[in-house]
């Protein structure tokens, strides 16, 4: 397997169970990214409710991010990928001048017809990430050259992932399938698009990441990495763990939960190991959370990505 280091795509998509660390990787490898040069734009998917806090912004100091990119932090940029936003875009584009693309919105019978279509959420989302992978600078460079989406739970990343394909199949012709194909061009090419999936060393979540390697393949989507968060630091060498191993009692010990901990830990890896065939980054347990959890990820994926 040729590897294409995470660092030279254009466009990441970071996924995994609820509550692994997606948001503090997508942060860390923003950070990362900035720190070896890149022009960075950090995003997440809008909640179509009320604009509730984000967890992504709030890695930068702030409570939401705006549907344009705003700088966060030195080479970092952020924005909210809005499906209001992404088919106001299309239409944009599709009637070439901007206000007819906003009259066009507010017209009740086509904002109907547009809700009724096919993964309208998705492709407004998928239209306004395409946006922003052609925006450029003056100087005619990319305005972002690595774009980091913190993706929410897995059945939506396949929705996303799987979109150009479902509407391909209805739709050959005329703008949206051309916008379809340009973002698969950039999506399902591995040297310009990539999907990390986060994982903890536990066998559930570990599970949930076999098959999401499995599915984002069947829509066509390279994964790029596997990280493995939050592995808990093991004190002990092999000897020691089995000496400790006959000490035990089977009853309740204080301290047993812990090794056991260690031993599902070890195991999670093992079957990543063997089953998951993608490059597996290891990010141990820091003493820290939140921002600070961010900023000891982002020291270590300085490193390990580098090599
Ligand atoms: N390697 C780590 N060490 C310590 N805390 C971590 C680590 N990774 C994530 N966390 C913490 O775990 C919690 C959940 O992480 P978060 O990135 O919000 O998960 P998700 O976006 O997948 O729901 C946060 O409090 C975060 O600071
Ligand atoms: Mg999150």
């Amino acid at each position: 397997m040729s590897l294409v280091p995470i660092l030279d795509r254009r466009v990441v998509l970071v996924s995994g169970k609820g509550g692994v660390g997606r948001t503090t990787a997508s942060a860390a490898l923003a950070r990362a990214a900035a720190r070896a040069g890149k022009r960075v734009l950090v995003t997440e998917i809008e909640e179509p409710a009320a604009q509730t806090q984000s967890s992504l912004a709030r890695m930068f100091g702030r409570e939401v991010l705006p549907t344009r990119p705003v700088l966060l932090a030195p080479g970092i940029h952020g924005c909210v990928l809005s499906t209001e936003h992404g088919t106001e875009q299309f239409l944009g584009d599709v009637f070439r001048v901007q206000t007819l693309a906003r009259m066009a919105l507010r017209n009740a019978a086509l904002r109907r017809l547009l809700h009724a279509g096919p993964s309208f959420h998705e492709m407004g989302v998928f239209y306004h990430l395409l946006h922003l992978i052609r925006m450029t600078s003056p100087d005619g460079r990319p305005r972002f050259d690595f774009i980091v989406l913190d993706m929410p739970a897995t059945g939506h990343t396949l929705a996303l992932t799987g979109l150009p394909d479902i509407l391909l199949r209805l739709v050959r012709r005329g703008p949206i399938a051309s916008a379809l194909r340009e973002g698969q061009g950039w999506l399902n090419d591995r040297r310009t698009g990539t999907a990390i999936i986060v994982t903890i060393p536990e066998p559930l979540p570990v599970t949930e990441s076999l098959e999401l390697v499995a599915g984002l393949r069947s829509t066509r989507m390279d994964v790029g990495a596997i990280f493995v968060n939050r592995i808990p630091v093991d004190p002990f060498d092999d000897a020691q763990r089995a000496a400790l191993a006959e000490l035990l009692p089977d009853g309740p010990l204080y301290g047993k939960e812990e090794l056991e901990r260690l031993e599902r830990a070890r195991l999670s890896i093992e079957r990543l190991r063997e089953h998951a065939r993608v490059p597996l980054v290891f990010v141990p347990q820091f003493d820290a959370d939140g921002v600070g959890a961010t900023e000891a990820m982002a020291e270590h994926l300085s490193e390990e990505l580098r090599r």
